[in-house]
């Protein structure tokens, strides 16, 4: 594994505010440097956790928070083939002892909970058919056991369904409750179910769960209230990718973005979740000094997103470049937010804290292991000592 210095310029890393703690509602974060969710196929095919899930979060728990990989309710909202489920009581018992090994090295642990809606395929749903808001293919290609493959189109949900999966989304949050988990991240970003439902393109629906930014919000807003109402609403977070434009979920309307997520942030601020973890891109370079008319843009949303919300608010920068230890800075100390979500370079560093408060070396991540089973690239990557 490759190794490189870190070329941060700022001083003082070790009093950074990204190492100061944060309340989020009901958790507690000892640093503002949280653990991004991070799809990893390491589990079978039934999804259940495993010893190298236990192993690999828990080596990662002095992330102020640490954010488990998008998992799936019910088998019916698979997205990936390894992809670890929280639909049974199995799977609930399976993660106990993640989490009591997370809990004992300190750390605070949030399950996000996922449906892949129209980006999965029947192979990965026990045969039965995607699920979506409209009957409209991604044009991106699914992920089956054998690798990628054509995505169908999907069925169109009736609004048993929307009930049903608002149901199971519950039932899972409940389950991981039980599992001795802090809380639960809804994941509403990226192009998956609920991501389907906030954008115009993906849904064309004329029902109350389309329509209109209010109605198209309609369902990420009833679940955080019923998931409020559920495990309380200090335990609850929502994950948005606003203008990702990825799998298909366009969001090319500046106004119609602002009033849809709007809808949203208004509801997370009448109930006081714990905190909204946003992906926005145009963030990313802006530690770099470099603000063009995207990064400004992009600013503009997340700020005004970020006021309507006026809690606990978490940013990343999206996929183009990964995020390094003066974006993070750039993200809290200038206050873009109040904590930073980091992805890859938790998957390569398990002791990240450290090392950037440090300004010690840092291990590369190697995007080859990123979706294989097994512990290479998952548990094998060194802590400094
Ligand atoms: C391997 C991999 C898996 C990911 N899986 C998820 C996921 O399950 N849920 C989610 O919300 N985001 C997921 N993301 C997005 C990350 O949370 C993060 O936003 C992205 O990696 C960019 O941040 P970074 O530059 O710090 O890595 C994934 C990203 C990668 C690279």
């Amino acid at each position: 594994m490759s190794e490189t210095i870190s070329t941060s310029d700022r001083s003082a890393n070790q009093n950074s505010q990204l190492f100061e703690p944060l309340t989020a509602g009901e958790l507690t974060l000892n640093n503002r440097l949280t653990m991004a969710a991070l799809t990893r196929q390491r589990a079978g095919e039934d999804g259940t956790p495993t010893d190298l899930h236990r192993d690999y979060y828990s080596q990662r728990a002095s992330a102020g928070m640490v954010v488990t990989e998008g998992v799936f309710p019910a088998y019916s909202c698979r997205a990936f083939p390894g992809q670890a489920g929280i639909a049974n009581d199995e799977h609930a018992a399976a993660w106990e002892p993640v989490v009591k090994k997370v809990h004992e090295a300190g750390g605070t642990f949030v399950m996000q909970i996922m449906h892949g809606g129209r980006t999965s395929h029947p192979d990965l749903l026990r045969g039965a058919e995607p699920e979506a808001p409209s009957a409209l293919a991604t044009g991106w290609p699914a992920r089956g056991f054998g690798g990628k493959i054509e995505a169908p189109v999907p069925r169109e949900m009736t609004l048993d369904d929307v009930a049903r999966v608002k149901r199971e989304f519950l039932d899972a949050a409940r389950r991981a409750m039980a599992a001795g988990f802090d809380g639960v991240e809804l994941h509403g970003a990226n192009g998956y179910l609920l991501h389907q439902f906030l954008s115009p393109v993906s849904n064309v629906r004329t029902d109350e769960y389309g329509g209109s930014p209010d109605g198209r919000a309609r369902i990420v807003v009833e679940l955080l209230r019923e998931l409020a109402e559920e495990i309380g609403a200090g335990r609850v977070g929502l994950r948005i990718s606003p203008q990702h434009n990825i799998q298909g979920a366009l969001e090319e309307d500046d106004a119609d973005v602002l009033a849809t997520y709007g809808a949203v942030m208004d509801a997370a601020r009448e109930l006081g979740i714990a905190y909204v973890s946003m992906l926005y891109a145009d963030v990313a370079g802006a530690g770099a000094g470099d603000a063009g008319a995207g990064a400004e843009r992009g600013r503009g949303l997340v700020a005004q997103l970020r006021e309507r919300f006026g809690g606990v608010f978490i940013l990343n920068s999206g996929f183009a470049e990964v995020t390094q230890l003066d974006d993070a800075l750039h993200i809290v100390e200038d206050d873009l937010a109040d904590a930073v979500a980091v992805g890859r370079m938790f998957i390569a560093n398990p002791d990240l804290v450290r090392r950037w408060r440090n300004g010690l070396e840092l291990n590369e991540p190697d995007k080859s292991t990123f979706y294989v089973g097994g512990a290479h690239g998952y548990t094998d990557y060194p802590f400094v000592d």
